[in-house]
Order: C-alpha cells, then sequence, then structure tokens
C-alpha cells in the first residue's frame, strides 16, 4: 500500500467550492487536486495500491479530512475540474465527526480531524516526511533489483501545499536539495518504488 497526506493549509473545508478561483478563493485547491491526481491515476488507469488524504485547513470552521481510495473509486478522471467537482460535492455536505468516514462518492470519505489522526490510522505503514532539506529518500550506491519487486509493504508519504510542512512525525527524507511541486514529488516516489529502487529508512 501506499499512501500521500497533504496538507491543504489554506484550503476550503466547508461549502461551495469555487470550481473557476481553485488556486484563489479555494485557498490552493488546485495544488490538492493535482496531488490527488497525481498520486492516484496512471496513463490510463488509477492505481489500486494507493490512498490519499486531503486535509483541509482553511476553513470555514474546523480541518476536514478526505480520503480516496484507489481500489474503490469510480468517476474519478484525469480532469482537474472532475476532481475539483469531487471535492465540492463532499465539502458541502455537513462535516462529519473525528473518528467517522462517510462515503460521498464511489471511493471517496469524508470525515473530521487532522494530521494527528491520519497518523494513528496509518500506524501499519513506515511515515516519511518529504522534505528537499533530509537525507536521500533512495540508497545511491544501489543497484536496481532485474525483477523491480516493490520494497515496501506500507509506506506513506506527508507532504505540504506551498507552505512548509510544520510537523517532525515521519522519517524526513528528500528527493533532491531543488523544492518541487508537491504532485512532482509524488510522481518521483511512485518512480522509486515502482523500479523497485533501494530506499534510504
Ligand atoms: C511546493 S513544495 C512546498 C514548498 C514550501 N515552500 C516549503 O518550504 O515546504 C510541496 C511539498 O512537496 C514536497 N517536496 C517538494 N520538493 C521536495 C524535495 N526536493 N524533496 C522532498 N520533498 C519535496 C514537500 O513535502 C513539500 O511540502
Amino acid at each position: 500500500m501506499r499512501r500521500f497526506a497533504v496538507i491543504g493549509h489554506r484550503a476550503m473545508s466547508k461549502g461551495k467550492l469555487p470550481l473557476n478561483d481553485l488556486a484563489g478563493g479555494a485557498g490552493r485547491m488546485d495544488v490538492l487536486v493535482r496531488a490527488v491526481m497525481s498520486a492516484l491515476l496512471t496513463s490510463h488507469g488509477l492505481r489500486e495500491n494507493v490512498e490519499v488524504i486531503l486535509h483541509l485547513q482553511g476553513g470555514p470552521g474546523p480541518h476536514r479530512r478526505l480520503k480516496f481510495v484507489g481500489t474503490e473509486l469510480r468517476g474519478f478522471h484525469a480532469e482537474e475540474r472532475s476532481v475539483a467537482g469531487l471535492i465540492a460535492k463532499a465539502i458541502r455536505e455537513p462535516l462529519p465527526a473525528i473518528g467517522q468516514w462517510i462515503e460521498r462518492t464511489p471511493g471517496l470519505y469524508d470525515g473530521g480531524g487532522q494530521l494527528s489522526h491520519t497518523l494513528k490510522e496509518w500506524n501499519d505503514s513506515t511515515i516519511v516526511r518529504l522534505d528537499a532539506n533530509g537525507e536521500r529518500l533512495w540508497k545511491q550506491d544501489c543497484t536496481i533489483p532485474n525483477d523491480s519487486t516493490p520494497n515496501h509493504q506500507s509506506i506513506a508519504f506527508l507532504l505540504s501545499d506551498d507552505q512548509p510542512l510544520e510537523t517532525e512525525e515521519g522519517i524526513a527524507r528528500s528527493l533532491g536539495t531543488t523544492w518541487l511541486q508537491g504532485h512532482h514529488a509524488i510522481a518521483i516516489c511512485h518512480f522509486l518504488l515502482d523500479e523497485g529502487v533501494q530506499l534510504n529508512l
């Protein structure tokens, strides 16, 4: 299982999502939409071994979490506006209690809570905090195994939007010293795992 938790510091958590203003009025929801697409989509389909939790922290009101489950998703298309539409459908509903996940559309669950709750739920995963200033995520002197067998049962990556990730949770690991867009960072994580590159954990 590959998991991605993305923090949306200003991302709108409740109400009518402005589909024509995802970057502005919706609080950089465009960044989260790109992240969830990069985590779940290949060129021609969905990655079934992936779960993504978006953390909507921009209000109004308490933080909200949206969980996308690759094995269960239906109607998830490679089109940003359509993915934003799924998010819009979820956040116009009343916020569920922390610990309760309500399925809004197939494979998309809506819940209360914050990163600490996600980390508790993912306690069977190795947690990696993606941070350009950390040690490299991969072992640099290793060879790629011929069979490209994925080398982790369950791994969870923590990322932020355009603002710094303010947590000390997880092992800090870097994809290089250049700060990248979050969705590019996710694509590199998939590449390393798809190719069976040995990780430095
Ligand atoms: C646009 S970056 C955030 C940049 C923000 N200014 C900061 O200081 O964190 C979005 C996320 O992508 C991940 N990321 C970007 N570049 C990375 C890199 N070179 N190595 C590891 N993670 C990276 C980080 O998790 C980061 O929070």
